[in-house]
């Protein structure tokens, strides 16, 4: 059985005073939903010295072990400030900072060199999903970023429409089943039924504690990346309590 997951993204938001946020979700570590919280880099040491029992994940990371790379993070440098995750191929890293599959499939490959779990982002644009081929980005984001080698032990994929992510506005309940279902299948026919049965499908874009309960009882939903409702104890306790109550997908 899968395990949930309920996963937050700080993006670029905090400081020191917000280790108190992380303190105050400490009690939720405790049901068997996995709950990870992924601040900026400048408070991952931090964040992981509270042992909340909360864990702790990157964001983003660089694909080369070490070198000339100003200002960039390691892998490596992560893992060792003590995170246990990192977020790839999210949406706003593919528009602001131009990654491409290729990219997210290198960095995917060097987390896990240096021991890392990767939360790897898909989702299409409005633009797409109007159009009609959101499967077919989404196939294609797949088999470009997803690498050889995954299992359901190093890696978790997010769902995440751009349309719907810092939004309000979330697909409905057929949609992200249609989605899921989906992607376990691309998983299953390039993995196997096995692999692609361990991998942990979330699903990301305005999840708030008034719709997570619907979103989690979608089949195939095994978890949430949140951004906004993330950033607060009180938003984000709500929907870590929702995905405890919903039954297994
Ligand atoms: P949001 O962001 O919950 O603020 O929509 C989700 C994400 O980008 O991971």
């Amino acid at each position: 059985m899968r395990r949930k997951m309920a996963a937050g993204n700080w993006k670029m938001n905090g400081t020191q005073v917000s280790l108190a946020e992380l303190a105050a979700l400490q009690g939720m570590a405790q049901g068997t939903v996995e709950t990870l919280i992924c601040p900026p880099a400048t408070l991952i040491y931090a964040a992981a010295g509270l042992k909340t029992g909360i864990t702790i994940g990157a964001q983003d990371c660089h694909s080369a072990e070490s070198g000339a790379h100003t200002g960039d993070l390691s892998a490596g440098m992560l893992a060792d400030a003590g995170a246990a995750y990192v977020i790839t191929g999210h949406s706003e890293r593919r528009q602001d900072h131009g990654e491409s599959d290729a990219d997210i499939a290198a960095k995917t490959k060097a987390a896990w060199a240096a021991g890392l779990k990767v939360i790897l982002c898909v989702g299409e644009s409005l633009e797409q999903r109007e159009d009609g081929t959101t499967l077919e980005v989404l196939a294609a984001q797949l088999k470009g970023s997803v690498p050889d080698g995954s299992t359901g032990g190093n890696l978790v994929i997010a769902y995440e429409p751009i349309w719907a992510i810092g939004t309000g506005k979330v697909p409905t309940a057929q949609q992200i089943g249609e989605v899921h279902r989906f992607l376990r299948t691309e998983l299953a026919s390039r993995f196997g039924d096995d692999i692609a049965g361990g991998v942990r499908l979330l699903y990301g874009g305005s999840v708030k504690a008034s719709n997570a309960a619907e979103i989690f009882a979608v089949p195939d939903v095994d978890g949430a990346l949140v951004g906004g409702a993330s950033l607060k104890a009180s938003d984000f306790m709500p929907i870590v309590s929702a995905l405890n109550a919903a039954p297994n997908t």
